[in-house]
């Protein structure tokens, strides 16, 4: 049985990529923790000096939140993904690996970034990889880009902050029966995440949904 971490290569990569984001972290705690003492910090209003500071900025999901990605697009035997947030695409490699290791025919994870050079170096991490043939990566606004799936998907990653909803409510009517959705940092940050929360629980949308006790919160969304 393979794991994205039994290949050897890719192993490699995300070791590389995980140590680059985790250095990283504690200058954006950095950040955060002066906006906050001027009263400015608001992660769903983006001034031009935040999207500056974080144009750089990886904000990788956490190593072992990705593993269970991997775990879980295992288990479904997944092989159509969305992915909310792709940065770097550290995540991205995650899924796609799981689409190859599953063998499915016609795999594919739809992934979505909206700074063009973070995508461009997204693409060579793919590359770099050799796991491209798996990812269509759509530049621009997820409220354009994830308008049209072409099929129905088994696995969602939510790993954004402003606009988590609006990302669900796009790809909802693709989730196929027993689809996984999970979101990122639902706890640490809940207050940002009011209106996701209001359409998950809406049982006109058919999801069962629990918080996973990861750091920061980890939500595991079921459409039933
Ligand atoms: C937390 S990071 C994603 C990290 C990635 N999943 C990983 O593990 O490497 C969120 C990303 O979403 C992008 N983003 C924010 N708003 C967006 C939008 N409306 N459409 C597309 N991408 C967006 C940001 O530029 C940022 O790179």
């Amino acid at each position: 049985m393979s794991s994205p971490l039994s290949d050897q290569k890719l192993a490699a990569l995300l070791d590389r990529l995980h140590a680059q984001s985790d250095k990283q972290l504690a200058e954006i705690d950095e950040y955060c923790v002066s906006l906050e003492q001027k009263d400015a910090f608001d992660w769903c209003v983006f001034n031009d000096d935040m999207h500056q500071f974080f144009a750089d900025k990886m904000v990788a999901l956490d190593r072992d939140k990705a593993e269970f990605c991997y775990q879980l697009c295992r288990a479904l035997g997944a092989s159509r993904v969305v992915e909310a947030g792709t940065s770097f695409g550290v995540s991205t490699l995650y899924l796609a690996a799981a689409i190859r290791d599953n063998q499915a025919e016609e795999g594919l994870v739809i992934a979505t970034e909206w700074d063009p050079g973070k995508a461009e170096i997204a693409r060579g991490n793919f590359r770099e990889a050799g796991l491209s043939e798996y990812i269509d990566l759509r530049e621009g606004d997820l409220r354009q880009t994830l308008r049209n799936l072409g099929g129905s998907i088994d696995f969602m990653l939510v790993d954004i902050w402003e606009v988590a909803k609006p990302a669900l409510e796009l790809v909802s009517p693709y989730l196929r029966t027993g689809a996984i959705v999970v979101c990122d940092n639902t706890t640490v940050d809940r207050g940002e995440y009011d209106d996701y929360f209001e359409f998950v629980k809406d049982p006109v949308n058919r999801f069962r949904t629990m918080t996973l006790p990861f750091q920061g919160g980890f939500e595991l969304t079921v459409r039933i």
